[in-house]
This record gives C-alpha cells, structure tokens and sequence, in this order.
C-alpha cells in the first residue's frame, strides 16, 4: 500500500469552497511542472525515475552492494545535504533502531556510518579510532565532487583506507557517485579506477535519492531496493493520474499553501517513531532548499514525539500561532508490546495492562492532534502503512512530486539553491582560496 494524505482535523481552518478555489492554481502548477515549462525544468528527470531508471546501472548497484557486504565490516558513506540525508533516511526508516550496534551475527551486513555531514575535527578523530581496525570501504557521494564537507573527510579515509590496504586494494574498495563526465571527483575516479555510480545531469540533489547517490548504500544495508522503488513506481502512478479530490500530494500542496495565505509560515512536521527522524531531516532540506528562496517559504519545522513534547510541545501547544503540523503516521507496528500488572501499582499504570505499547503511543498522537487543533494549530496527516520499502518508496515520492508542486504554486524556481552558495563563498575567502582575496580583505574588517 501506498502512503496516504489526511486533511480533515484541518477543515476548522480550511472550508471545502477554499479548497476548490485553489484547485486551478494548484492544477495549473502541475501542468507547469509536467509539461517541463516553468523554472527549473532542467532538474525534472526524478519524475520519471522509479519507472525509467537505468537498469543496467541498478543491477551493478546490486552486485557491488554484495562485494561490500562480502569484504567489509563498514561502508563508509561520505556526502552532505542531498548527497546523504536520502540514504540515511533510509537506512534508519528500515533497518534495526541498534542497527549499527547489533552483532554481526545478527546484522549480517555491514555498519554503515555517514561522514562528510560537518567540518567536526572530534567526529573525525573519533570515527578513526572506529575504523581502524575494521574492514571497511567508501562510497563518496557528491554530484560537484568540489564540496567542503565531504571532501575533507574523504581525504582523511582515504588515506586510512590506503594505509591499511595499500593503493591498489584501496582504490577497490572505493566507490564514486558523482557526475557522469565532469568534475573533480569523476576524474580522479578515472585516473584511480574507482568503480563509479552515476547522479544524472537532469536530478538536483534533494530529488536524488532513488539514484545511486541514495541506492548503493541502503542496498549495502540490506534493504530490498526493488520495493523502493515500486513503492515510488505506485505513487507517481498516483499522484500523474488522480483527480485533485483524491490526490494526495496536489491536496497537500494546495493546503499548505493556503495555510501560508492564512499566516501559517511554519510547517512542523511531526513523528512518533523515532526511526522517522532522518525523514524528517530529508523533508527538512527538501522544502527548506526547494521554497526558501526570494523572500518566501514556509520554514520546515520537525519534532520528534512524543519526546519532544517534553520542550517542544509547551511552544506547539501555546506559543507563536505561524504553526501547521503535519503528523507522520507508522499504521501498523512491526511489533506489538502488551503491558503488564504488577502486583503493586505504585507507578499507577495498571489501567493500561493488557494494553500494547503502539497502543498508547497512538493514543498519545491522537489525543495531541486534537490539542494542537484547540491550540489553533491547523493539523495534517501522512499515513505511511508500514515500515516496508514500498511504503518508503511511495512517501518519497509523494513528498518530491508535492514539492514540485508546492514551489510553483508559491512562484519560486524549487529545484535551485542560490542561497547556499553565501556561506560557501565567505567561507572560501576566510580560508584563503585564490580568487577571493578581495572579500577576505572586507570579511576580516568585520570581524575584527
Ligand atoms: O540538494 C542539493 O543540491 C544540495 O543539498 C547538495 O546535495 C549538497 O550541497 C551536496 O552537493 P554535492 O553532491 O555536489 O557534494
């Protein structure tokens, strides 16, 4: 099954007629994006993908993901933003919450470890005391093969991973996802022998996960990349051919744009499984980069709950009224934990004996729902089946296609990050690269 969209604890902030009024904006914004017409439309090929997607590559994807299994104890996956929260999400949504702390025995795939995400000299050190005496390899991801982050920490394992197993063996045990043809890091994949995974021209990196970049390692982790995309497959079929009225991605767009209209400028996406988190950060940066641009957007929130609700919940609940929540919902545990009595009832829980664990954390999330409602805080929700790949598959790419949608409606390019480009060159003229001596001069006088 399919992930699936729920608009009705919001219709006290939302009449049905508003609704309509904004179904020919929001159709009219889906055209643009599959009639390939509006900004951006060099960076649609992730609409197509989970049906037309290179096969020979993914049958190699498969093959490597068995080598790496086979030879090592660790993939080492380097990349930032687009090039690392997709696979992450993945791996955390899917796999065992220890994962990465099971035995081998009961893992029976690798660990998989993400660097690359910060400029964290202890996260570097620590991880080499990891790593040292382990068996492991390296997938770098970065479309650019120029970005900072991961660039430094590929440096750094790289020549670990020489150290330990000479050029040869290491330059086997290096894997690139990058360009197909430009840039740094396909030419040194070239002069290396590196085996290299394609991230196409046609993809930016937020919409990327079902390539390589995101595919390599979750398949390294184990997880049936075959579902993923199906599930992705189902939802495109979906969201291309349903009317607006029972279209969940076109529904979501047009309702958190209506919110944004109304004044709500904050979207706090919610879970209640701590597996969710990392989707989280994925939807995080894939509305945050896609909207936030030319002085618009709404700024993507993520609470992870019922945790949170122990800080962030008094502010969700009472503070500043910009907030819409949008509720992930796991419909089915993989599990089921019945409580028991116990013989003394200090704690004063035996009311819930007989009652599973899910059951009161559903019951958390539906009595919270309703609060935040009172509060006036406009709820949505995302029924998400299972943990299973197909779903995963499907919430992907219900996100990416509302995304598209969503951007246009707000009449921004969505498949841009100027912005990010700030950061990078102040960073470039403080650290003394050729070419920005003249801002490093000014950006010194500010700071002293
Ligand atoms: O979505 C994006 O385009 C960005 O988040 C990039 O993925 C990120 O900046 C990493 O870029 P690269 O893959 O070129 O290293």
């Amino acid at each position: 099954k399919t992930v699936s969209f729920d608009y009705s604890k919001a219709m006290a902030f939302l009449g049905e007629d508003e609704l309509q009024n904004f179904k020919t904006t929001t159709l009219n914004a889906r055209d643009t994006l599959l009639s390939k017409s509006g900004a951006g439309s060099d960076f649609l090929g992730w609409i197509d993908l989970p049906v037309y997607y290179d096969k020979e590559e993914f049958e190699r994807i498969k093959t490597t993901a068995k080598k790496i299994q086979n030879d090592s104890d660790v993939l080492l996956v380097v990349g930032i933003g687009g090039s690392y929260l997709g696979a992450r999400a993945a791996i955390e949504f899917l796999s065992h919450s220890f994962y990465n702390c099971l035995d081998k025995s009961q893992r029976k795939t690798p660990q998989i470890i993400f660097c690359g995400n910060s400029i964290s000299s202890k996260y570097i050190a620590d991880l080499k005391d990891v790593l040292k005496d382990k068996d492991f390899s390296i997938n770098i991801i970065s479309k650019s093969g120029t970005t900072t982050e991961p660039a430094i920490s590929f440096r750094v394992f790289k020549e670990l991973l020489i150290e330990k197993y000479g050029r040869e063996e290491a330059n086997k045990r290096i894997y690139a996802t990058t360009d197909k043809a430009r840039g740094a890091l396909k030419s040194l994949a070239n002069e290396e022998g590196y085996e290299s995974f394609v991230v196409p021209d046609d993809i930016g990196g937020r919409f990327s996960v079902l390539t390589a970049v995101g595919l390599l390692p979750i398949a390294v982790a184990g997880i049936d990349i075959d579902e993923l995309m199906a599930g992705a497959a189902a939802m495109r079929e979906e969201v291309i051919g349903k009317p607006f009225e029972e279209n969940p991605s076109l529904l979501y767009a047009a309702i958190r744009n209506i919110f944004l209209r109304k004044g709500k400028n904050v979207e706090v996406t919610a879970n209640y499984e701590p597996s969710l988190h990392y989707v989280s950060e994925w939807v995080k940066q894939l509305f945050g980069e896609s909207e936030g641009k030319d002085g618009r957007g709404i700024f993507p929130a993520a609470v992870d709950l019922t945790t949170d609700l122990h800080s962030m919940g008094q502010y969700i609940q009472d503070g500043g009224r910009m907030l819409f929540e949008t509720v992930l919902d796991i419909e089915e545990s993989p599990v089921e934990i019945l409580l028991k009595e116990e013989e003394t009832d200090t704690d004063g829980m035996n009311y819930l004996a007989g009652k599973s664990v899910d059951f009161v954390n559903k019951s958390a999330m539906n009595g919270t729902i309703l609060a935040h409602t009172d509060g006036d805080v406009p709820n949505l929700k995302i029924n998400i089946p299972n943990e299973s790949p197909f779903s995963l598959g499907s919430l992907f790419y219900f996100y990416e296609f509302a995304c598209g949608v969503s951007g246009y409606i707000l009449g921004v390019n969505p498949f841009n990050q100027p912005g990010v480009e700030s950061y990078k060159s102040n960073m470039f003229a403080l650290l003394g690269k050729p070419g920005y001596e003249s801002q490093r001069e000014e950006l010194l006088k500010r700071l002293n």
